[in-house]
C-alpha cells in the first residue's frame, strides 16, 4: 500500500487504470474489466477531504481525457462542430465542478491533511505534473487561433471559468500565501519532467496501462456516480468558508456548486458519446 492508503482507509484498493495520454484505448475488448476499487464517502472531515482530492482528481485525469479528444476534433476537423464545442464546454464544466468538489475542505483541514501528504512526496508538488492535461492549452491555443471566433467563444469563456476556479480555490485553501511551487526552490518556469509526471501518477494512484474504452468508461461512470451521491448528500455550496471574491466570480462558483449535480449527471451521458470526424 501506498502511505496514503496505508493513513486513509477508504481509498485502499482505489486505483484508476487508464493508459498514457498518447496510447489509444486497446481495440480489443476481451479481457477483464479493471476492477473497481473505489467506495463510498466516509462522513469524517479529514478523511472526506482525502477521498474528494484523490476521487475528483481520478475523474478530473478521465474528463481531460475526454477533453483532449474533444479539443484536438475541433482544432483539426475543416470545419468546427458544435456538437463538439457543446460536448468541450460540458467538460470543462465538470472539470470546474470537480476542482470545488476535490478542493472542498476547509482550509485548516486541507493544511493539516492534504497539503502534508503533497510535501510528503515532493515539497515542490504542483498540478503541471499532470501528463492527462498537458495537450489541453495547446489545443485551446491552437482553437482560440484558428477558428472562427462567434463558433468557439462559449467553449473559451468555460475555459476562463474554469481558470478563475481553480485561483479562487487555490487562494481559498492556502489563504494568499504562496503556492508550494512558489516556496520551493523549483523554479515555476521549468520544463517538467518525466520523473514529475511519474511521482505525480504515483501520488494519485494512477496505473498505466493499455485498456480499452469499455473499461475506461466504466471507471468513469463509477467515479462519476460517487461524486454525483457525496455531493447530493453533502451539497457544495454548504461546505465553503469565506471565498472573499469579486462578486462576478462569486457568481460563477456559487452557479457551479449549485447546480454540480445537474452538471455530472449531464457527463454520465456524454462519456458514451465519440467525437465525430
Ligand atoms: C482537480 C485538479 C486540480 C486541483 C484540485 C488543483 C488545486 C490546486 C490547489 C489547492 C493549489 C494550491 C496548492 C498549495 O500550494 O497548497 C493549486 C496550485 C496550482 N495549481 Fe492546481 N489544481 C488542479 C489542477 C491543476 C492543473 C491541471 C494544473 C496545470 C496547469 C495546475 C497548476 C497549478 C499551479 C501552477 C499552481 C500554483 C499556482 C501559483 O503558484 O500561483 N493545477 N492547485
Amino acid at each position: 500500500m501506498t502511505p496514503v492508503q496505508d493513513c486513509c482507509h477508504i481509498l485502499a484498493g482505489a486505483q484508476l487504470r487508464i493508459p498514457q495520454p498518447h496510447d489509444p484505448f486497446r481495440v480489443h475488448t476481451k479481457g477483464p474489466m479493471p476492477a473497481i476499487g473505489w467506495r463510498n464517502a466516509p462522513d469524517d472531515p479529514d478523511e472526506l477531504a482525502r477521498y474528494r482530492w484523490w476521487i475528483g482528481h481520478h475523474l478530473a485525469f478521465c474528463v481531460w481525457r475526454l477533453l483532449s479528444e474533444r479539443l484536438a476534433s475541433i482544432a483539426n476537423d475543416q470545419q468546427t462542430q458544435p456538437p463538439s464545442v457543446a460536448a468541450s464546454i460540458a467538460m470543462y464544466d465538470v472539470y470546474s465542478v470537480l476542482l470545488l468538489y476535490a478542493g472542498s475542505c476547509s482550509p485548516e483541514v486541507y493544511l493539516r491533511t492534504i497539503r502534508p501528504a503533497m510535501v510528503a512526496a515532493d515539497p515542490a508538488f504542483s498540478g503541471r505534473w499532470a501528463r492527462d492535461y498537458e495537450a489541453i492549452p495547446v489545443l485551446l491555443r491552437t482553437i482560440r487561433r484558428t477558428r472562427p471566433a462567434e463558433l468557439v467563444a462559449g467553449l473559451l469563456a468555460a475555459a476562463r471559468t474554469n481558470q478563475v476556479v481553480h485561483m479562487a480555490m487555490g487562494k481559498r485553501l492556502v489563504h494568499d500565501g504562496p503556492s508550494l511551487l512558489r516556496q520551493s526552490d523549483r523554479g515555476a518556469d521549468q520544463r517538467v519532467t518525466d520523473r514529475e509526471r511519474n511521482l505525480f501518477d504515483e501520488f494519485f494512484l494512477v496505473k498505466r496501462m493499455h485498456v480499452s474504452r469499455a473499461a475506461f468508461v466504466a471507471q468513469l461512470r463509477a467515479l462519476t456516480s460517487l461524486v454525483a451521491s457525496d455531493v447530493a448528500q453533502r451539497p457544495l455550496h454548504g461546505s465553503a468558508t469565506t471565498w472573499d471574491l469579486p462578486a462576478v466570480h462569486a457568481g460563477l462558483i456559487g452557479k457551479l456548486q449549485r447546480t454540480a449535480n445537474t452538471v455530472l449527471r449531464d457527463f454520465l451521458h456524454l462519456s458514451l458519446e465519440r467525437p465525430c470526424g
